[in-house]
């Protein structure tokens, strides 16, 4: 977790599908200055870590307060666990077992990290939150969407994103960028096309926080188009 060192201010929790006018906070955040779970999404080498640190600039730049958190992981518990889902060794690992502990990591980070920052007043800017646990192992490895979500749902403890950025892109494009083989990454090419599907499906299903930004274009456009976005959310 990076800290930029902020100090923390104004008590509230994150409101999830709030009433907008259109897709703009104005006013519902910056004027009561509550602090906003963003996350960031998509397939491997999409760009959410490039990307991740434009995003936080632009709060910075609004003086608003905000910690970077990823996914999975995080906490001290949480990248435990990131290394037993990440080692390639573990090739045996249920898809079940994939799956809870996703969401045990997360249900960590969420407990001790991401709902006390946000009652807090601070923003959270999330590399990766359960829309990647839907995409990769309810759309990715067949397992039933319901059950995914409803674990999902229990292990963020209610939490929703209040914007979701998705970073699209054709996944050999992505996983060429990305240039590592995890235990994750070195699925086929046809599992990583079924994940790109599913982040898409999930961006159709809900299109008032999900954001579609075209990841094939230059790392300057992408910056851009997320501050146009963020401005157009936040008022600027
Ligand atoms: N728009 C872009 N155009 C070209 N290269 C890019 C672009 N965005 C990021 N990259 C490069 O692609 C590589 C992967 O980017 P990055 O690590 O940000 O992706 P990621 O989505 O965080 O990947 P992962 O899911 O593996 O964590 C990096 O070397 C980065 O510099
Ligand atoms: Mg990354």
């Amino acid at each position: 977790m990076l800290s930029p060192g902020f100090s923390y201010i104004t008590p509230l929790v994150s409101f999830g599908d709030a009433p907008l006018k259109g897709r703009r906070l104005i006013g519902y955040y910056m004027k009561k200055k509550k602090g906003y779970f963003i996350t960031l999404e998509g397939i491997e080498g999409c760009g959410k870590s490039t990307q991740i640190c434009h995003v936080a600039r632009y709060f910075k730049r609004h003086k608003k307060p905000y910690i970077i958190v990823r996914e999975p992981g995080g906490t001290k518990i949480g990248e435990k666990i990131r290394e037993i889902l990440l080692d390639k060794k573990n090739n045996a690992m249920a898809h079940s077992a994939e799956v809870l502990l996703y969401c045990a990591a997360r249900a960590q980070i969420v407990h001790e990290v991401i709902a006390p920052a946000l009652k807090k007043g601070i923003t959270v800017i999330c590399d990766r939150f359960y829309d990647s646990t839907i995409a990769y192992q309810g759309y990715g490895l067949g397992m039933d969407l319901r059950r995914v979500q409803d674990l999902c749902a229990f292990a963020a403890d209610g939490l929703v994103p209040d914007i979701t950025l998705l970073l699209d892109l054709p996944v050999k494009t992505g996983l060429t960028r990305a240039g590592r083989t995890d235990r994750i990454e070195g699925r086929s090419l046809r599992y990583h096309e079924k994940v790109r599907k599913g982040f898409l499906a999930l961006a159709r299903a809900h299109k008032r926080r999900f954001f579609v930004i075209n990841a094939t274009q230059k790392i300057t456009a992408v910056k851009e188009r997320i501050e146009s976005i963020l401005d157009d959310a936040f008022g600027s």
